[in-house]
């Protein structure tokens, strides 16, 4: 019980925080700078740079009430043939302000839902992005699956395309919460795709779970669990469901009455966790779960992993390329979110612009909170005297947050010889010291619950 009130002290059951997924979060990018930063940033990008690629489909044929994703409703391919022939255009201008040849070390497919394509959309855009970007000999292709929403034609194609790696959305397996959230998907379905994609070669299957759901308890938590071990995945991601109907619209299909409440969150993240590593699984970062032989579990154990806007990454590209509305791209010198509405991306194309909208130019100071905040939400904990020797005109600064850190939060964090470490079970707190190491944070900006 000292544990949880130490955790109740620190705010755990009623911040609001950031979820870190980059640094400075997304709603800090400052409107209308974001085109003329990425012709900038785009043409100093250096020749042959192995590049991380992201693109964004914005479709679902089923909108789940309780997703926040960037995505709208169709019901025909017509407005997704559409999207395609902007994205095709969006490759060729991107490309077209780069300087000399470039390498894809990672393709995404995200969304949305980006096996709703039809085969001749998909073939068209990945030989858009093969004949603008040649393959890094050690490529990875990665992509988002809903069980519900895939052909065995179109995962044959991604597989026959190089794809490796899979995220197959589960949430939850209980029909209850199924149906409050708007998502029905049975255990058989999702197999049968888990094991097609196995058989066509994809190595690598993560599944997406959620705690914190409508009607979620314990024991149906349990139940999902069970149910996804049998699945074998080789990473999972298990997210707090973030209630956000102000952002989501959607939610407000979901009856707040039927939320568990923070504490009972925490319980469920905590037997999730117990669970998933006593199945053998390495915990990584606030919310992931690898097995030991799975490339993401070996880079946490050499404190390589990166925060990205998936989660976690063993991705160590410096140039993030995003693609499609709302997607993000980064660079070295900061980053650029494109239109976020489909039409207002569609309509810059359509003039010939880069579909860039929002930017951020980094700061020498924010370099340096980034690099803390990483470590904080990679690896829970910071190597203050490491990061003051990296950056040794902000040595004086960095050394100064780590001891605020520890001034307002001794019963969790301990510094001592020039580093900072999160005490046993406090590394919950990970996103909430983070937002105290974040000088720049606003107090009055909106956030999902720490928890
Ligand atoms: C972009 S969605 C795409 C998933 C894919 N279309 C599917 O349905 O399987 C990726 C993941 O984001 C997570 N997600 C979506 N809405 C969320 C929310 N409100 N809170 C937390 N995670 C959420 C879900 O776990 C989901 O699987
Ligand atoms: S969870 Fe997947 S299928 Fe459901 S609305 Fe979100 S992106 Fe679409």
């Amino acid at each position: 019980m000292e544990h949880v009130n130490i955790l109740r002290e620190y705010g755990l059951f009623d911040a609001k925080v950031p979820r870190y997924t980059s640094y400075p979060p997304a709603n800090r990018f400052e409107p209308n700078t974001g085109a003329r930063m990425q012709e900038d940033w785009l043409a100093d990008v250096p020749t042959n740079a192995p590049l991380s690629i992201y693109v964004h489909i914005p479709f679902c044929r089923r909108l789940c009430w309780f997703c926040a994703c960037r995505t709208q409703g169709t019901r025909t391919l017509q407005p997704v043939d559409v999207y395609v022939d902007d994205l095709v255009s969006e490759i060729e201008t991107v490309t077209s302000r780069m300087t000399g040849t470039h390498q894809m070390a990672r393709l995404h497919l995200g969304g949305g839902t980006p096996t709703l394509l039809s085969v001749p959309q998909m073939d068209r855009l990945l030989d858009t992005l093969d004949h603008s970007f040649a393959r890094a000999p050690d490529f990875e292709f990665s992509v988002e699956i809903d069980p519900t929403e895939a052909a065995p034609e179109i995962l044959e194609l991604l597989a026959a395309r190089g794809m490796a790696r899979a995220s197959i959305g589960v949430q939850d397996f209980d029909p209850k919460v199924q149906k409050a959230i708007g998502r029905l998907q049975s255990y058989a379905q999702t197999e049968n795709v888990i094991s097609q994609l196995r058989d066509s070669g994809v190595t690598s299957l993560n599944v997406d779970l959620l705690y914190g759901l409508p009607y979620q308890t314990s024991s149906t938590l349990n139940e999902t669990l069970q149910k996804v071990h049998l699945l074998k995945p080789d990473r999972l991601a298990l997210y707090g469901y973030a209630h956000v109907p102000h952002m989501s619209k959607r939610q407000v299909m979901i009856q707040s009455d039927t939320l568990p409440s923070s504490f009972e969150r925490y319980e469920a993240s905590v037997i999730a966790r117990r669970y998933l590593m006593s199945a053998g699984y390495d915990a990584i970062g606030i919310d992931h779960f690898a097995l030991p032989s799975d490339s993401l579990a070996k880079a946490a154990k050499t404190g390589s992993i990166k925060r990205n806007f998936q989660g976690y990454t063993d991705d160590t590209c410096a140039t993030l390329i995003g693609f499609g509305a709302s997607a993000i791209s980064k660079f070295r010198q900061g980053f650029v979110q494109n239109a976020v509405a489909t039409n207002a991306y569609q309509t810059r194309l359509r003039e010939g612009k880069l579909a860039g909208h929002k930017g951020y130019t980094m700061t020498p100071e924010d370099t340096v909170i980034s690099a803390l905040i990483d470590q904080i939400m990679c690896q829970a904990r910071i190597d203050v005297r490491g990061l003051s020797d990296r950056h040794a005109p902000f040595a004086h600064g960095i050394k100064q947050i780590a001891q605020d850190l520890q001034d307002r939060f001794p019963k969790a964090i301990n510094l001592q010889d020039g580093k900072l470490n999160f005490r046993p079970g406090m590394d919950v707190l990970a996103r909430i010291v983070a937002a105290q190491a974040d000088t720049t944070l606003h107090p009055d900006s909106v956030h999902s619950a720490a928890i």
